[in-house]
């Protein structure tokens, strides 16, 4: 390793400390995401239930939020922050994450096909089911095709290695459209509400302002696990001492 290499590496190793304050702030506006939904939906809509009512819809965005946003933002999280941690034992984290996250998209799913079946409403119209859909067919092929390959040990290495590359675009692929789906299902929300004349979104009542906190934490959220997932400072950096072995580096510092 030649000096600039050595100190560029690090440098970046004093500042990957950083990333626990960074993640620590990331799973606040997380957590944030999932209180205001479950507060937009019980005080401002009408509650939870499982008969086929409104209040059965009501489970599509909080389980949609706590499945593809907050599970899935960590699973894609968790190598960056664990990076010193057994590799097989945050594999299993990942996995897991990955399929609680399946389980609440399966129920949130269902919950708003049979809510619109027992009300007789059309499907797949609008463009956030476009998106939705698509967001979820992606990420069930990524969660079959990467728990086949990298939990099963009879699975070729050679194609192991070829497909870390697109799991990993996959995966923050995915986790875009989640947000991307999540915006545009609250804004289509809106949408059934605020009908003319009277536009009642437009004065911005505490249904509207929860509604957007909703979609605001979900974008910051977003932003944190891409700022964890992007920045080179907080990728896991061997300690590798510093090597001399230019004859100037010698003279410069027997100066
Ligand atoms: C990652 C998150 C989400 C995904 C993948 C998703 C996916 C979907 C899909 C596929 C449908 C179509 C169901 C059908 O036509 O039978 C749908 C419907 C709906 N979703 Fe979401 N959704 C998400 C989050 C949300 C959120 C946060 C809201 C906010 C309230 C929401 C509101 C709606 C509404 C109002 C419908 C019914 C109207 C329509 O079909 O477009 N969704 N969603």
């Amino acid at each position: 390793m030649d000096r600039a290499n050595a100190d560029s590496a690090s440098h970046c190793y004093q500042r990957e400390w950083l990333k626990y304050p960074v993640f620590a702030v990331t799973e606040l506006i997380g957590v944030a995401a999932v209180v205001f939904v479950v507060v937009w939906v019980t005080k401002y809509q009408e509650g939870f239930a499982w008969d086929g009512s409104y209040s059965q819809f009501n489970w599509h965005p909080v389980l949609m939020i706590i499945g593809l946003l907050f599970l899935f933002g960590n699973s894609i999280v968790i190598f960056r922050v664990l990076s010193s941690v057994n590799k097989f034992a945050v594999k299993l984290v990942h996995a897991s994450l990955h399929t609680t996250s399946i389980v609440c998209i399966i129920l949130a799913l269902y919950a708003v096909i049979n809510n619109k079946n027992f009300n007789n409403q059309p499907h797949f119209f609008s463009l956030h089911s476009w998106v939705g859909i698509t967001t979820v067919a992606l990420f069930a092929t990524q969660f079959f095709v990467g728990f086949a390959a990298y939990l099963f040990p009879q699975f070729p290495q050679d194609k192991k290695e070829w497909l870390m590359p697109v799991h990993k675009y996959l995966g923050a692929t995915i986790f875009i459209m989640a947000i991307v789906s999540i915006v545009s299902g609250i804004q289509e929300q809106f949408s059934f509400i605020d009908t003319p004349p009277k536009n009642p979104y437009a004065s911005l009542p505490a249904y509207g302002a929860v509604g957007n906190l909703v979609g605001a934490s979900a974008v910051l959220f977003g932003l944190g696990v891409g700022l964890l997932l992007t920045n080179s400072a907080f990728a896991k950096i061997e300690k590798v001492p510093y090597v001399r072995f230019r004859e100037d580096d010698y003279e410069s510092e027997d100066q």
